[in-house]
C-alpha cells in the first residue's frame, strides 16, 4: 500500500467517522483499502430481513459474522442496517399458512421477535441501527409508503421498532433511514414524523441522509438546509450511503472511466467537494459519514437502473487508486 497515499479517516478523525458499506466478496478483496482509509461499515444487505431472518424459525448469522468480526478485528464502527424495510424482505412476514395477510397484532409480534433476535444478538458490537429504512411515501398527498408493513401497522410499526430496538439494546444510537431527504417535500415528511416520535418520546436518537446523488437534482446547499432542519429536533445526522452517479440519464452508457467527459467528472467533483465543505462545517451536528461501497469495481449502481451499463460513484477507481475526488476532500 502506498505510504504517500493519507489515509481518509485519518484526515477526517476530528471531524466524523467515515465508513463504507461491504458485502461478503468486498470485505475480502476490498479489505486494504477498507484498514487504510475507514474506520466504519455497514453490512450492504447481510443484515437485511431477507438474508438475516430468511424463515420463521431459521436466522442465518453467519454471513453477517464475517463481516461484522473484520469490523471488530479492525476496530471499527459497526452500522446495523436495517429492521424495517419493504424491500429484500420475505412475504412470509406480512401472510399466514393460508397466504392471508395476518393483522397488526401479529405483525408486531413478529417484528418484536425479529428485533430481540437480531438486535440482542449483536447487543454490544453495533453502535448505531438504521431501524427504519425508506418508511416515507415520495407520492404527494401519500404520508407512509403504501406498503404491507404501514398498510397493516400503520405508525405503530415504525414507533415500536424504535421502543423496542432501545429496550434491547439501550446504548445502541437508532435511526430513521431515507433518500431524498435534502428535498424539500421529503425533508418536511420526515421533519414531521421525527418530530412526533420525539414528542411521543420514542427513542430515536439520529436520521439518515442515504445520500445517493446524481449530478442534477440534489445540491450541497439543499443537504445543508436538511442537516441544520434535523438537528434542531435534537437528533445526531449520518450521510449513510454517499455515492454519486456520473450519468444525467437512463440513455447513457460509458464503458470505462476514459469514455467519461471531462466536465462530467469535473461536475462530480464539485459535487463531493461541496458537499464535504457542508459536512465539515457543520462536523458538530454530524456523526458519521458512510459511502455506499469502497471502490468503482464494485457499486451497487453498476446495472442500476440500466442493465450492462458501468457506472463511477466512488472515491477510489476500480484498480483501488485515489481518484482526483480523493484528494479534492483530502485536501482542505
Ligand atoms: C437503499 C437501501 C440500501 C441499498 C440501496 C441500493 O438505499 O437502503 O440498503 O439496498 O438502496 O443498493
Amino acid at each position: 500500500m502506498n505510504k504517500d497515499i493519507p489515509s481518509l479517516c485519518e484526515v477526517y478523525k476530528d471531524y466524523f467517522p467515515i465508513g463504507a458499506a461491504i458485502n461478503l466478496k468486498t470485505v475480502v478483496t476490498h479489505a486494504d483499502l477498507l484498514k487504510k482509509h475507514f474506520n466504519s461499515i455497514t453490512p450492504e444487505n447481510h443484515l437485511k430481513w431477507g438474508l438475516i431472518h430468511p424463515l420463521p424459525d431459521k436466522y442465518n448469522f453467519e454471513d453477517a459474522n464475517k463481516i461484522i468480526n473484520f469490523a471488530i478485528e479492525n476496530k471499527m464502527k459497526i452500522r446495523g442496517h436495517t429492521l424495517v424495510w419493504h424491500i429484500q424482505i420475505p412475504d412470509w412476514v406480512f401472510k399466514d399458512e393460508k397466504g392471508n395477510w395476518i393483522d397488526k397484532e401479529i405483525l408486531l409480534k413478529r417484528l418484536h421477535q425479529h428485533i430481540e433476535n437480531v438486535v440482542g444478538y449483536y447487543k454490544g458490537k453495533i453502535y448505531a441501527w438504521d431501524v427504519v429504512n425508506e418508511a416515507i411515501s415520495d407520492k404527494e398527498g401519500e404520508f407512509l409508503r403504501d406498503v404491507p408493513w404501514y398498510r397493516i401497522g400503520g405508525e405503530e410499526v415504525i414507533e415500536k421498532a424504535f421502543i423496542w430496538a432501545h429496550e434491547i439494546d439501550p446504548d445502541t444510537v437508532l435511526f430513521y433511514n431515507d433518500y431524498n431527504l435534502e428535498l424539500p417535500s421529503k425533508r418536511e415528511k420526515a421533519y414531521t414524523l421525527i418530530k412526533k416520535l420525539k414528542e411521543k418520546g420514542v427513542p430515536i436518537g439520529g436520521v439518515g441522509i442515504q445520500a445517493h446523488w446524481g449530478l442534477k437534482g440534489i445540491t450541497p446547499e439543499d443537504l445543508e438546509e436538511s442537516i441544520k432542519k434535523f438537528s434542531s429536533l435534537g437528533i445526531q445526522v449520518q450521510i449513510t450511503e454517499f455515492d454519486i452517479s456520473i450519468y444525467l440519464d437512463n440513455n447513457e452508457k460509458f464503458n470505462s472511466i476514459e469514455e467519461v467527459p471531462e466536465e462530467r467528472i469535473q461536475k462530480q467533483l464539485e459535487l463531493y467537494k461541496k458537499a464535504f465543505e457542508v459536512l465539515r462545517r457543520n462536523k458538530e451536528l454530524i456523526t458519521g459519514v458512510t459511502f455506499w461501497g469502497v471502490a468503482d469495481d464494485v457499486t451497487w449502481l453498476d446495472n442500476f437502473p440500466v442493465k450492462g451499463r458501468k457506472n463511477f460513484p466512488l472515491l477510489f477507481d476500480i484498480h483501488h487508486k485515489p481518484k482526483r475526488i480523493f484528494w479534492e476532500i483530502i485536501n482542505f
